[in-house]
């Protein structure tokens, strides 16, 4: 019934449309001995009357008819736009390969050719907002292929939005992002989200297995190849303890998973994808410091040659990068190598390090 132009139109799998029927259908089984129930006493009513003509009888039926079609057609566009409400366009965010199975119009426009000069990202005098309130504010950095670039700063200063913008995933409304030379306003998203790998703190899941949900990373991989990447990410512990293992489904969005557990299934995607540009904002949050240990050394080997720009909240992590840019109300506020920030008199970045140290140690 449904054909793939349908499908690719309204963003849906397989699964989603079965989804959408089922909803629908029950919506239509429950209404309908809802209105039969009306239906019957609307007719013992007018038999009581005795005003019950064959026509009227006739029209009624019509009547009912008619309105029940109705009734079926706007309760499946309910539960198709609930549906797309819901996955549609978490799509956006997951994966450039599935994206483009599923669109055939781009989101956004642009070049479907991506040939980048290496991978270096540049933001130039940035500024962006969602709504009125400006949120990036003439923002200038540079995150060099084979580094590791690190956003610190308060909660909301603004880290998340530019990893966001760094994939294009909004446009900002003043200034430039490049990707090695190249303008990325002017390349389709589908092409440009090839070169990236993310792993973001809200991590995004399909109601699919566990091994289709990280093969989201690389729809060619073989199964054997998800399975060393799972491995990689720390996450074949408990993968295994689940009723079907690699193929036990997830539920809506991961729902049957742990932060954690989900946090390290992105992981894992973004290992088997090994994409020249790694986005990792805040990737190890919600893991606690045993899994982190285990899961930064794969971390570590996906970030080899790469240009990682990374958000993390815990100061040990940072301490390792290459560059720090310490954005504050949305503005770069400081800017330099871990050491050359520890020297600076009054730092933003000297104080965040030591007021994490002293709290590690009160915890402990
Ligand atoms: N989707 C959104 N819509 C509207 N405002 C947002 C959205 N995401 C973030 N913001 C706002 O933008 C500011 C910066 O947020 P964010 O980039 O997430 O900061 P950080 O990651 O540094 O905590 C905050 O004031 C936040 O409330
Ligand atoms: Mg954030």
């Amino acid at each position: 019934m449904f054909g793939e132009k349908f499908k690719r139109k309204y963003a849906l799998s397989d699964k989603g449309i079965s989804n959408v029927k089922k909803g629908a259908f029950w919506t239509v089984i429950v209404n309908l001995v809802v209105m039969s129930g009306m239906g019957i006493l609307y007719y013992l009513m007018l038999n009581l009357m005795d005003s019950l003509t064959k026509g009227t009888a006739l029209n009624f039926a019509l009547l009912f008819i008619i309105s029940t079609l109705v009734f079926i057609a706007l309760s499946f566009i309910t539960h198709l736009q609930q549906y797309r409400a819901t996955y549609g366009l978490v799509y956006r965010e997951v994966s450039a390969n599935r994206l483009m199975e599923i669109y055939d119009t781009p989101l956004a426009k642009g070049e479907s050719k991506f040939t980048p000069n290496g991978h270096n990202v540049v933001f130039e005098n940035v500024s962006f907002a969602y709504d009125n309130e400006q949120v990036l504010k003439d923002v200038s950095f540079t995150a060099k292929e084979g580094e590791v670039t690190a956003l610190v700063g308060p909660s909301g200063s603004g880290k998340s939005t530019c990893a966001r913008l760094a994939a294009r995933l909004w446009d900002n409304d003043f200034g430039k992002i490049s990707v090695g030379g190249v303008d990325i306003s002017t390349v389709e998203p589908e092409t440009l989200l090839r070169d990236y790998s993310m792993v973001f703190q809200d991590v995004t899941l399909f109601d699919d297995t566990v091994l289709e949900n990280i093969r989201i990373g690389k729809k060619t991989a073989s199964d054997e190849e998800v399975k060393e990447a799972a491995k990689a990410a720390n996450c074949d512990e408990f993968i295994e303890k689940l009723p079907k293992g690699y193929n036990t489904p997830i539920g809506e969005n991961g729902a049957k998973l742990s932060g954690g557990e989900r946090q390290r299934i992105s992981i894992a995607r973004a290992l088997l994808k090994n994409a020249p540009i790694v986005l990792l904002d805040e990737a190890t949050a919600s893991l606690d410091v045993e899994n982190e240990t285990k899961v930064q050394g794969a971390l570590s080997k996906l970030l080899k040659n790469k240009t990682v720009l990374v958000i993390a909240h815990r100061m040990r992590t940072v301490q390792a990068a290459d560059k720090i840019v310490v954005l504050e109300n949305g503005m770069v506020a400081e800017e330099g190598s871990p050491k050359e920030l520890m020297q600076k008199e009054n730092g933003i970045f000297k104080k965040m390090t030591k007021l994490q140290t002293q709290s590690q140690s009160w915890s402990v």
